[in-house]
């Protein structure tokens, strides 16, 4: 009887401190919409089983890259199975038998006890931002370094404030292999970003395979290396080009799938019709002058390379290129360019200026607009949709492509109110190559221009004082990372994060729902865990 009671209490005591261990704290990025922290911690170990539950079809891909990850992470083999597999310590991803209206395609729910983690979804996208979820509520222990990997109990409902949520790379300016592409693409994941930008071509370097247009990668990918960006000097003939690269369309089509399983999609920009140097090295008949150009070296400002928009042969030209382009990536929308398009040289080329009578425009603006709604019209037989920037916006535009806002919420709010979608990525809170902190304590040279981790988090994507009628317009928000003087890998990662944490919850978390303070610690913790 005496053991009875002893036993007793030694079990009761056990089971207090198993449900009331104190939990870590829920330092998830981007802040999810519910979560209500509950005692106690459900341990993952060896014996933890990883069940799937409605997965089908192609969602087999996000079993695999669970699996993989879980390997990767928790450096433990699970025990995969489905839900009758599923008793105690066990991980379940279930996609709902019936929609659950209130998460949206992307949205998540997760329950934490210490028995088990239930992650329940629309759709894989929702359970693969769970996985992350879960992957986060994980990282004060790796600080810890602990082998046993404690996940706190916890309820939450998540689910993304905006649809689109992107993060862009500019591979002309400064070249980045597949290899740091992917690990930029792992970032995004993390923090649920859904659309990569890729700025595939400048004045600086044209970097994907065109079979049509060989010398694009042949002459237009490679420039003289030098030492700094600071000073522009000609390109001298005897100087070797060694400075450059390119993707092949196989690396192109790898990386569009290496995102796809992340459920992000790849944006490719083709620049029209300025920031062409690297066009005009190799194919100098698209140009309205007979200037020699080169693919530009160092600063290059004002870009004063325009491709001739009198020239059929150009039309036919980037109607080619956009097919190629096309084929190499299935999300629908491509991005055109159209940004600081200088024309001058349209100013004074006769077959600008023909173009411009025959087709009764106004102006060269006009001769922009006309130039972009072709290529359009070409996206469009190609069952696809353009992106521009907003330098084409004006209250007169006939374009109804989605308008990239990089100059502020004026141009949004006209495209918006005109019908047109919007992205925003203004210079204000977007340009993660503007210094984040004061540039005499900074040891890295940036763009000039200052936006610190928490400008970066007053980011709202929807600009103040648009109606709600138009709202529905602002599809969401991405930062930019120009490469001018970013070089290398951990230069790009240093001037990526944590700016990307802040990006991720405005783009993500409502705004009234955003905590400066607690993202500061949630950031630190993160940083902690990447060290
Ligand atoms: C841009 O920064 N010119 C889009
Ligand atoms: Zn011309």
């Amino acid at each position: 009887m005496k053991h009875l009671k002893t036993l007793i209490l030694v079990l009761l005591a056990a089971a207090l401190s198993y449900s009331c261990q104190k939990s870590n704290p829920i330092t998830v990025i981007p802040e999810p919409v519910e979560c209500s922290p509950k005692h106690g911690n459900f341990n993952i170990n060896a014996k933890t089983y990883v069940c799937f539950e409605n997965i089908s079809g192609e969602d087999h891909e996000f079993m695999k890259l669970i699996n993989h990850s879980y390997r990767d992470f928790f450096k433990l083999t699970p025990s995969l199975g489905d839900k009758t597999s599923c008793k105690k310590n066990y991980i379940l991803f279930e996609i709902n038998e019936k929609r659950d209206e209130a998460i949206g395609d992307e949205g998540y729910t997760l329950n934490v006890t210490p028995r088990h983690i239930i992650a329940k979804a629309n759709t894989s996208a929702g359970l693969y931002y769970a996985f992350q979820t879960i992957l986060q509520m994980t990282y004060p222990d790796k600080t810890a370094k602990s082998k046993k990997t404690t996940v706190p109990c916890a309820k939450i409902v998540d689910y993304p404030r905006f649809a689109y949520r992107g993060a862009h790379l500019d591979v002309s300016r400064h070249f980045f292999n597949v290899k740091f592409v992917k690990e930029y693409i792992d970032l995004m994941a993390t923090y649920k970003l859904n659309k990569f930008h890729w700025h595939l071509t400048d004045d600086h370097g044209w970097r994907i395979q065109i079979d049509k247009y060989p010398e694009l990668t042949r002459k237009g990918a490679w420039r003289p290396q030098r030492d700094t960006w600071d000073t522009l000097h000609p390109v001298l003939p005897e100087e070797p080009m060694t400075y450059g690269g390119f993707y092949t369309k196989d690396q192109i089509r790898e990386i569009v799938e290496y995102a796809a399983a992340r459920h992000i999609d790849v944006i490719p920009e083709i620049e029209i019709p300025g920031h062409c140097s690297a066009i005009l090295a190799a194919y100098p008949q698209y140009a309205c002058d007979n200037y020699p150009y080169t693919v530009a070296v160092g600063p290059y400002w004002p870009p004063k390379a325009i491709m001739c928009a009198g020239n059929d042969d150009v039309i036919t030209f980037y109607k080619d290129v956009l097919s190629e382009v096309a084929e190499l990536f299935p999300y629908p929308y491509i991005h055109i360019g159209g940004d600081e398009a200088f024309n001058d040289n349209w100013q004074v080329c006769p077959k600008c200026q023909q173009r411009i009578a025959d087709k009764g425009l106004a102006d060269e603006m006009a001769l922009q607009q006309w130039l972009m709604n072709q290529l359009e019209k070409h996206l469009k037989d190609l069952g696809k949709k353009a992106i521009i920037w907003d330098d084409i916006v004006s209250d007169d535009m006939v374009n109804m492509s989605t308008i990239m806002c990089w100059q502020g919420p004026k141009a949004a709010k006209t495209a918006a109110k005109h019908g047109n979608d919007v992205i925003m990525c203004p210079t204000t809170h977007c340009y993660f190559n503007f210094y984040q902190r004061d540039p005499k304590e900074e040891k890295q040279l940036c763009m000039e221009g200052l936006i610190t981790l928490e400008k970066a988090y007053e980011f709202d994507p929807m600009p103040k004082g648009l109606s709600e009628k138009y709202q529905k317009h602002i599809l969401g928000g991405q930062c930019n990372l120009w490469t001018e003087f970013i070089n290398t890998p951990e230069q790009a990662r240093y001037m990526i994060y944590p700016r990307i944490c802040a990006l991720a919850e405005s783009v993500w978390t409502a705004q009234d729902h955003k905590d400066w303070k607690k993202f500061q610690d949630k950031v630190a913790m993160h940083t902690a865990f990447r060290k």
